[in-house]
């Protein structure tokens, strides 16, 4: 998948005496839409900064298309860099707002003209190019940064949380407009996102980030069924995680035996609440609350083996509180983590 583009090599990113980011390494395909995901502070946005050269590595190595950049200056690096806070003018249109970078660069008359009305018609916004931005929308304000943006024609286009301005709906609206314009104009981006559903909805691959480092990088199907540790899995939603130790599973009271030998690799197991069997099976647990979710409803249980989280078609016959139910955890169905920390 990936050309290397965008490499990034042994990148070590730090403000003062703090890490921020150690030893990245990164290699991003031409084209390719990239999510960064990860939980608040593990460094999304310090990496963005050292890409768009906003930040000079500590040590490492940043390439784009063939040429060092590590040391180049910010805007002479050719990449984009849009933010949750899209700053657009406010005493200008959405035409001059999109032409501003472009005047910088010296481009005017029709050169200037056609480049900014494709930029705008691209998001979408042909209609409101000489409205200024507080006549806009939020999500028709973030299509603008995003065209002024785009027309600068960016080997690479950073979004570091573009939609976290914006309520669900338009969130959802403008996740598809990201798609499709990177999809039409082909720019290699990368998008930083803390949402799960968010990565997985957009992105050709997801690199996942924990404590300034990559804890894993692949497609969005393989980050959701095949995560390689407790926190990748926790992340995108296995509520029953466990530690394995020597064969058996560590609950939070006592190692539990499993009924097949695991391979010495696995270091943990994950299941997620549709995977378990509610109704039959060598455990037994007590039903302590549940919850209904529209075509499925969720149980929780309290068990030997510690909570577990269940979810069960809601069309089936209902458990009450306080029930006692067996279940299983299906060997075959979990997804084997070769890292539990
Ligand atoms: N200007 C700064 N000076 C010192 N430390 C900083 C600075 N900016 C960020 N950090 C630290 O670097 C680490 C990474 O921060 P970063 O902003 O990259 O996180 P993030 O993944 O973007 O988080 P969020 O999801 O909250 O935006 C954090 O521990 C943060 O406190
Ligand atoms: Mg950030």
């Amino acid at each position: 998948m990936s050309d290397g583009y965008l490499k990034l090599d042994k990148l070590t990113l730090a403000y003062g005496d703090t890490i921020a980011v150690k030893d990245l390494d990164l290699s991003i395909a031409k084209g390719e839409l990239v999510a960064l995901l990860g939980p608040s502070g593990c460094g999304k946005t310090t990496t963005m900064r050292s890409i768009a050269g906003l930040l000079s590595p500590a040590s490492g190595r940043i390439t784009l298309d063939g040429g060092d950049i590590t040391r180049v200056s910010a805007n002479k690096r050719n990449v984009g860099l849009v933010f949750q806070s899209y700053a657009l003018f406010p005493h200008l249109t959405v035409y001059e707002n999109v032409a501003f970078g472009l005047r910088l660069k010296g481009i005017g008359g029709k050169d200037l003209d056609a480049k900014v009305r494709a930029g705008i018609k691209s998001v979408d916004l042909a209609k409101f190019a000489d409205r200024k931005p507080a006549e806009l929308s939020g999500g028709q304000q973030q299509r603008v940064a995003l065209a002024r943006s785009m027309v600068m024609e960016p080997k690479v286009l950073l979004l570091d949380e573009p939609l976290s301005n914006l309520d669900a709906r338009l969130r959802v609206e403008m996740r598809a407009e990201l798609q499709r314009v990177q999809k039409e104009t082909g720019v290699t981006m990368i998008f930083v996102t803390h949402d799960q559903i968010e990565a997985l909805a957009l992105a050709d691959r997801i690199v996942v980030m924990l404590n300034g480092g990559i804890e894993q990088i692949g497609t969005p199907e393989e980050i959701y069924n095949k995560p390689v540790s407790a926190f990748v899995a926790d992340f995108v939603g296995f509520e029953n995680v466990f530690a394995l130790e020597n064969g058996k599973l560590a609950t939070s009271n006592s190692l539990i035996e499993l009924f097949s030998p695991i391979p010495q690799a696995v270091k943990g197991l994950a299941w997620r609440p549709r995977m378990v069997n509610l109704g039959s099976g060598p455990y037994q647990g007590t039903i302590r609350g549940t919850s209904f979710a529209g075509n499925t409803r969720e149980y929780l249980l309290d068990t030997p083996l510690g909570s577990i989280k269940a979810e069960v078609d809601a069309e089936l016959p209902t458990h009450a509180i306080g029930s006692m139910l067996p279940f299983d955890l299906p060997l075959a169905a979990a997804a084997p983590l070769s890292r539990y920390r």
